[in-house]
């Protein structure tokens, strides 16, 4: 078989791992594979490079994508359609693996109601896709993220501050849950709950009045109020671009208003998403690119390589698709079960 692979939506660790695990696992059973390049636009292009296991040896280890990515949708216009069919026609691919969160699914999903042969791999540092216990990328993300917690502690500390980190993460409060949990924050505010002010202001004062500093973490999808910033700048997908809200500077701008006491915040940005990939997110990447690759071959195409409990199965993309996995109730609970 003729496989291809693109990496599509915002880089991740562990892209480079799902890739490799392609690339041998086809060459492995005797197949072919090529890597469309910047994702989607790579496939309405025609642009690709092949692939073999040389170029990838070290892959795991390696943060980003090599074969780039977009946020292209490909299905935006019926043009597009027609060219995506047409490329993989002309090039022979017989199995297309997608890699790639919600959006880049989906396109591959409507792919597949055209006819065209695709599974998928899900990846996102915002773990909210839905049918996957954890997507790679996730535990990289947050363990960053949680190292800049502790680096922030440092500094609160010595200046008896409240220090407000902001996360990454959409629509989803996964990122700043592991950081706020992990990292010992005294409140972490999170998309999943309401905004609640009160609530916030105490658990600083109290920490404060406990040992003379606060450790906020605020996930970058919160509502805080009437909206500012960036009402109609968005992604291909209709996205917001989330961090131009600045969530982080306004809750510690909100704090020293209410607290008196000297406040600061940082947002981490794409720090979250660059480095090497950690141990569980290149174990978990290579197993859903091996897994994919099987699922092709087996002739399981519209299917997603996904985590469930230990095992990697397959399950169809509307399944994958159906629910964004968002923080549950038993979650949120454990990460108050900790705040002052
Ligand atoms: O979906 C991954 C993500 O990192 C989100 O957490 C964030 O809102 C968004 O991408 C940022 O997108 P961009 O890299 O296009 O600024």
């Amino acid at each position: 078989m003729k496989f291809g692979v693109l990496t599509g939506g915002g880089d991740c660790p562990g892209l480079n791992a799902a890739v490799r695990a392609v690339v041998f696992r086809a060459h492995r059973g005797g197949h072919r594979t090529i890597g469309f390049l910047d994702g989607w636009k790579g496939v309405l292009e025609g642009q690709t490079r092949d692939l073999v296991p040389e170029d990838l040896a070290d892959g795991i280890l390696r943060g980003g994508t090599v074969l780039g990515t977009t946020r292209t949708n490909p299905f935006k216009t019926p043009e597009g359609s027609a060219r995506v069919t047409d490329t993989l026609h002309r090039l022979g691919v017989e199995a297309l693996v997608a890699i790639g969160g919600d959006d880049t699914l989906s396109a591959a999903q409507a792919l597949h109601r055209l006819g065209g042969k695709v599974v998928g791999v899900p990846k996102t540092m915002d773990n909210d896709v839905g049918a996957t216990d954890w997507t790679f990328g996730f535990d990289s993300a947050a363990s960053v993220s949680m190292d800049a917690l502790g680096r922030l502690r440092d500094t609160a500390a010595s200046h008896h501050r409240a220090l407000v980190l902001e996360v990454m993460g959409r629509n989803a409060g996964w990122v700043a849950l592991a950081t706020g949990l992990a990292g010992a924050a005294d409140a972490t505010l999170i998309p999943e709950e309401p905004f609640d002010e009160d609530a916030l202001m105490g658990h600083v004062k109290k920490a404060i009045a406990d040992r003379g500093f606060a450790l906020v973490v605020a996930s970058e999808g919160i509502e805080l109020g009437p909206r500012k910033g960036t009402a109609g700048n968005q992604d291909d997908f209709d996205h917001e671009l989330l961090k131009e809200r600045r969530v982080g500077e306004e809750v510690a701008r909100r704090i020293e208003a209410a607290t008196g006491v000297e406040s600061r915040s940082a947002a981490i940005g794409h720090i979250q998403r660059g480095g090497s990939p950690t141990l569980f997110d290149r174990i978990l990447a290579t197993r859903l690119g091996a897994k994919a690759v099987d699922l092709a071959v087996e002739g399981k195409f519209g299917q997603v390589a996904v985590l469930r409990g230990s095992e990697v199965v397959g399950v169809p993309f509307a399944e994958a698709l159906r629910t964004p996995k968002t923080v549950p109730a038993d979650w949120r609970d454990l990460l108050h079960t900790f705040e002052p």
